[in-house]
């Protein structure tokens, strides 16, 4: 089958490729030139684990190519045309100007037999005037009505790959399809995929789509209090969690205890839901509750790293470990780091951050004034009064932490992930704090060593103590 994917950002291009990948022949549109070249010389706008390679195999099989949006013939010749253009205005909002762009570019050039495909993720309000728009459009142009479809992506960043080709599920929305035509063509572009296709109207599809994620953030949030709850009763919360886990109406995925949800899906759709739905009458307190609990976790963070520096910032070395909103992306999209680096240097901290993916770290740099990127993690940790793990890469869970110990200037982890051993930690003469791993620990005053600002100062009583 010929399918046109219009939009190659992070839904884009792994639609694109994963569709050439099961052999259906795919051209993948971008407007943006810079993107189009990079992609044509076998360059990746992002880094996604194994997508690369993936696309050049596909690109050298002649099955996956990539043009500019000024070539109608990858419209007009399509089978199936699938938009994935952005639908965030970069500010924690919606916007669906892109979307109204593109429709009214497209969809009148489209064969008369061709199916739209809709796979952003947009607001209800916005899929319940879909059918109307692309087929108002062609009405214009005094062209036949076409199929409408909504088939919303549940991938995840770092996995995006497996989580296309091997899907949990598949969701048809049909938005509008008299004669099931764009139904038959859907079923047909992914007949390879072994996963249960759930037929249903295209606002439920919208809402399923809404939903998880909405269900994922309120699992984590949820984890989050659930570790309150551990601290004050001195349990630990992932020891609590493993337990759950085994039953098999709750599951283990997603309750990792720590900062809380990054990323540009989570904390934008769980505030707009609770916007929009305030904006039609209805309140949504568990939704309100999981974005404030989130919004705690980030202050949290920093009230812990303020604490385990003797009560203040100023003048202190802080070492960040991890950039990115979460591991195997170089994403930086709403990141907690970038809320918890401002609030330290905002205190008067020098922050030191590492991440594996140095490129978006440099990126972090420029987002964030007076952040300083180490080129190691060592590096970072290098005369440090106390670290604060925030991205839970493999690479720090591996550290040589009683080398990290010599160079830092007092020993003291807050890991924001609770990805490290506190055994091990404690082994190698740190203090250990989590979140949600028993009793909060206190940092004892002896590891309170001068600051880098009092470097050769004797140490007075109020830096000393916590
Ligand atoms: C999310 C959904 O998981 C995908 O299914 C969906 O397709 C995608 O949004 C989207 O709407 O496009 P993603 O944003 O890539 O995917 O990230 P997640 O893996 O969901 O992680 C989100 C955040 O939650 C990260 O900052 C992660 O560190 C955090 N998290 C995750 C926790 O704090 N605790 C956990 O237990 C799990």
């Amino acid at each position: 089958m010929r399918a046109t994917v219009i939009g190659l950002g992070y839904v884009g291009l792994v639609t694109a490729t994963g569709l050439a990948e099961w052999g259906h022949q795919v051209t993948g549109v971008e407007a943006s030139d810079s993107r189009l070249r990079s992609l044509r010389i076998g360059r990746l706008p992002f880094f996604e684990p194994g997508l690369a390679e993936l696309v050049t195999a596909n690109v050298r099989a002649g099955r996956l190519g990539f043009v500019p949006v000024d070539r109608a013939d990858a419209i007009g010749e399509a089978d199936v045309v699938i938009t994935a253009v952005g639908t965030h205005d970069g500010n924690g909002g919606w916007q669906t100007a892109t979307m109204q762009a593109c429709l009214s570019q497209v969809v009148p050039q489209m064969a008369d037999g061709a199916v739209l495909v809709v796979r952003s993720t947009l607001p209800p309000e916005y899929v319940r005037t879909l059918g109307e728009i692309a087929n108002g459009l062609r009405r214009e142009v005094g062209r036949p009505a076409i199929p409408v479809l909504l088939n919303p992506e549940f991938t995840q960043e770092g996995r995006a790959v497996s989580d296309f080709m091997e899907p949990d599920r598949i969701v048809m929305g049909v938005i509008s399809d008299p004669d099931g035509r764009g139904q038959a063509r859907l079923a047909e572009l992914y007949e390879k995929a072994l996963a249960p296709m759930l037929v249903m109207d295209g606002v439920d599809a919208c809402l399923s789509k809404l939903g998880a994620n909405l269900f994922l953030a309120t699992k984590i949030s949820f984890a989050n209090e659930l570790a309150h709850l551990c601290e004050t009763f001195g349990a630990d919360v992932v020891e609590v969690v493993r337990a759950l886990s085994h039953d098999s109406r709750i599951g283990g995925k997603f309750l990792r205890a720590g900062v809380g949800f990054g990323g540009s899906c989570l904390p934008h759709q769980v505030a707009m839901t609770v916007h929009t739905a305030e904006l039609a009458g209805l309140d949504v307190p568990v939704l309100r509750a999981v974005h404030q609990v989130n919004a705690r976790q980030r202050a949290l963070f920093v009230e812990r790293l303020t604490q385990a520096v003797g009560g203040s910032l100023d003048g202190r070395r802080i070492a960040l470990l991890g950039l990115t909103f979460k591991p195997d992306t170089d994403d930086l999209r709403d990141a907690p780091s970038l809320t918890i680096a401002r609030s330290l240097l905002e205190a008067g901290a020098t922050v030191v951050a590492y991440d594996p993916m140095l490129a978006a770290a440099e990126r972090a740099a420029s987002l964030v004034p007076g952040l300083v990127i180490a080129d190691t993690a060592l590096a970072a940790l290098e005369g440090a009064d106390a670290a604060g793990l925030v991205t839970e890469w493999r690479e720090f869970a591996d550290l040589d932490w009683p080398t990290a110990r010599s160079v830092m200037r007092r020993p003291v982890v807050v890991d924001g992930r609770n990805a490290l051993e506190p055994r091990e930690l404690g082994a190698a003469g740190f203090t250990y704090i989590g979140f949600g791993r028993g009793l909060v620990p206190q940092v004892p005053p002896q590891t309170m060593r001068p600051s880098a600002a009092t470097d050769g100062v004797a140490i007075t009583a109020s830096a000393a103590s916590h």
